[in-house]
């Protein structure tokens, strides 16, 4: 018997079906919207794939009203789609390294009317936001070849961070107790190479 996808799933895929993808994607792109597969967008970047996103997100575990950042913004679809989870009550900031990227896909969240996202050029020389930390919740949309512990560390307790590391998707949650980060890994992952500041 096939189990009832969990209350997570489902509000994942309502908020997936509330922020179309099409708006995300170059003219050209949008004819292949409703192919599960990324696509690309400019600079070599790309949109990540549908199936991906829901699996990441359904990890990610996001409460209405929590502070999120979104590092690996890129086009914004993901930044709109949290920001559909976390509802007018909650906080997302999506950081994108690409500055045209970064401004093209400001201007598609913006167009999506959630006011309580925002969608800026990340530093090159900082990974993530922990001036503006600690945060509830932190996706990232580019693969590390091991795990950030700076963006470990700037987890709010109770906080989940979701990140493919080494071809594997993994979820990391830091304890309301104080102890150690519960490391998980969950199945395999390609995606484009988080650039991470040197000393990071
Ligand atoms: C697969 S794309 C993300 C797709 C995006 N989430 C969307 O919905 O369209 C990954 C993005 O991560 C960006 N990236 C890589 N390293 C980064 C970093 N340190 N900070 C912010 N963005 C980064 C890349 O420029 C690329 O646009």
């Amino acid at each position: 018997m096939t189990p009832e996808p969990s209350d997570h799933r489902q509000r994942v895929l309502a908020a997936m079906a509330a922020t179309p993808r099409e708006r995300h994607l170059t003219e050209a792109q949008r004819p292949y919207a409703g192919h599960d597969r990324a696509l690309p967008l400019f600079d070599g970047q790309t949109n990540s794939q549908p199936s991906t996103v829901a699996n990441m997100l359904e990890l990610l575990e996001v409460p209405e009203g929590a502070r999120v950042l979104d590092v690996g913004a890129g086009s914004g679809w993901s930044t709109a789609i949290l920001a559909e989870l976390v509802g007018p009550q909650g906080v997302v900031l999506g950081l994108e390294l690409v500055p045209a990227l970064a401004a093209w896909g400001a201007e598609n969240l913006a167009a999506t009317g959630r006011t309580w996202a925002r969608l800026e050029v990340a530093r090159p020389d900082v990974l993530g936001a922990p001036d503006e930390g600690p945060h509830d919740r932190i996706l990232v949309s580019a693969m590390a070849e091991r795990l950030p512990d700076t963006l470990v560390d700037q987890l709010a307790p109770g906080g989940i961070l979701v990140i493919p590391v080494a071809g594997r998707m993994c979820r990391v949650t830091r304890p309301t107790d104080g102890g150690p980060p519960q490391v998980e890994y969950r199945g395999h992952y390609a995606f484009v190479p988080l650039i991470e500041p040197s000393g990071a």
